[in-house]
């Protein structure tokens, strides 16, 4: 069976009450739990990932709990250092007690905070150390993986935001190129400007295990019309 997984990257986006409405929204349209889902032959297994600001991490937990929905957390970002004197900082241990990913090295980090590819490995080696599980973004081909990646996502720029992805045909390409130069990564997402209609085109190719959305993901009618497309 192949797997999938559909990722809601919210950005610097939603206070408490959207999230929550959000929620409740995805609620009433019903996604099903693939755990629960047995009998009906299925080819494709979905994991839903929702990656909201840190502040909304603890809350959506426990409605997520609360509501019985099959979504899983992840954090947008994290600290290269342990616990200690890092103002501003949120380490490991701290994302692991809401979450089970995060995403680390997104174009947008990349271009306006700075981080460069060696802070990146020492993000990637502090989240394996305490069980997260890193999506690494990568902008193209010759973009560095650190040792031990198993999730990366292609996303490239000119298609973040834009309106203007990439085509299914040339995901697989790097996909596949990417898989070959890192063998420790089993899976490759493809991110920028997926939509509900796009999806499809991506994850029909062999290559490409989901997808990574931005703007989508915050209109939760659409998000869900996005999983089921998928
Ligand atoms: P987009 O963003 O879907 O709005 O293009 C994707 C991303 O930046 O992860």
């Amino acid at each position: 069976m192949k797997k999938l997984f559909l990722v809601a990257n919210w950005k610097s986006n939603k206070t408490s009450l959207e999230a929550k409405k959000w929620l409740t929204q995805v609620q009433r349209s019903k996604i099903k739990d693939p755990a629960n889902s047995a009998g009906r032959q299925r080819s494709k297994e979905k994991e839903v990932i929702i990656c909201p600001p840190f502040t909304l991490l603890s809350e959506m937990k426990a409605l997520i709990e609360k509501k019985k929905l099959p979504i899983k957390l992840g954090a947008q970002n994290i600290s290269p250092f342990g616990a200690g004197a890092y103002t501003g900082e949120i380490h490991a241990e701290q994302i692991k007690e809401f979450a089970d990913y995060v995403i680390i090295g997104h174009s947008e980090r990349r271009n306006n905070f700075g981080e460069t590819d060696d802070m990146l490995s020492k993000k990637v080696k502090q989240a394996m150390a305490v069980g997260l599980t890193p999506i690494f973004c990568i902008q193209n081909e010759t973009t560095p993986v650190p040792g031990g990646v198993n999730l990366a996502a292609y996303e490239p720029p000119t298609a973040i935001g834009t309106g203007n992805p990439d085509t299914p045909e040339n995901a697989e390409r790097v996909a596949r190129a990417v898989k070959e130069k890192y063998p420790y990564i089993d899976y490759i997402l493809y991110g920028g400007s997926v939509t509900q209609d796009n999806i499809r085109g991506f994850v029909e190719m062999e290559n490409i295990n989901g997808v990574l959305v931005g703007g989508v993901s915050l209109d939760a009618l659409k998000f869900t019309a996005l999983i089921k497309n998928a």
